[in-house]
C-alpha cells in the first residue's frame, strides 16, 4: 500500500442549480471532505439532469481525464427529471453494488426514506462512479458511511495492490 493520492471528480446533477435557481452546497460538500480525506480532486463539475449529458462527462472523466473515482450527487431520487442512476448504468463495465448497498445500510439507521435513493455505484474500465444523494446531509451521512473502506478497492481497480492481503484463507 503506498500513499498515493487518489484522483477524483466530483459531478453535481440539479437543473435548479445549473440554472442559477439554487447554490450548490452539495459538489463542494463533497469537494471538501475528499480533500479531508487525502483525495485530490481535479474536476468538480454541475450538469443539469440530462441523461445524455450526464453520459458523455462521465466517459470523458473515466476516459479522457482518467481520474480513478467519480462522485456524482443528486438525481438519485423518484422525481420524473432524475436520471443519474440510469446514465451511470449505461457506461458502466461492470457493476459495484456493494458501495451503494453499504451507502443505503447505513443510511437506513438514519432515516428511512433512505430507501427512496436509487443511487448506483459502478466501475467504468479503471474508474470506480458513485452515485450520492443530493442533499448535503446525505451527502456527508453517506460519504462517511463508504469512504473509510474505498482505498482497497481502489488499489486492487488500478493494479496496485494484486489480492487481498487480510483474507482469512491467505493466512
Ligand atoms: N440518505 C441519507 N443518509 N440521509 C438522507 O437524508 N435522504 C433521502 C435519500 N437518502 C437521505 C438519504 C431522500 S429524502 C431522497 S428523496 C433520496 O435520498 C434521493 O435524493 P436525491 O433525489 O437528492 O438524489
Amino acid at each position: 500500500m503506498d500513499n498515493r493520492k487518489w484522483r477524483a471528480a466530483v459531478v453535481t446533477l440539479s437543473d435548479k442549480g445549473y440554472a442559477g435557481e439554487r447554490e450548490d452546497k452539495s459538489g463542494p460538500l463533497v469537494c471538501e471532505m475528499l480533500s479531508e480525506a487525502g483525495y485530490d480532486v481535479e474536476k468538480s463539475i454541475l450538469l443539469p439532469d440530462e441523461q445524455k449529458e450526464i453520459e458523455k462527462n462521465l466517459c470523458k472523466l473515466c476516459d479522457e481525464d482518467r481520474v480513478d473515482i467519480v462522485f456524482t450527487t443528486g438525481g438519485t431520487g423518484f422525481s420524473p427529471r432524475d436520471c443519474t442512476p440510469e446514465a451511470t448504468l449505461a457506461v458502466a463495465t461492470k457493476n459495484a453494488p456493494g458501495i451503494a448497498e453499504a451507502m443505503r445500510l447505513a443510511s437506513l439507521k438514519i432515516t428511512p426514506r433512505a430507501m427512496l435513493s436509487r443511487g448506483a455505484s459502478v466501475i467504468r474500465n479503471r474508474t470506480l462512479i458513485i452515485n450520492l444523494p443530493g442533499s448535503p446531509k446525505a451527502v456527508r451521512e453517506n460519504l462517511e458511511a463508504v469512504l473509510p473502506s474505498l482505498q482497497h478497492g481502489l488499489e486492487i481497480l488500478t493494479g496496485q495492490s494484486g489480492e487481498c492481503g487480510n483474507r482469512p484463507d491467505k493466512a
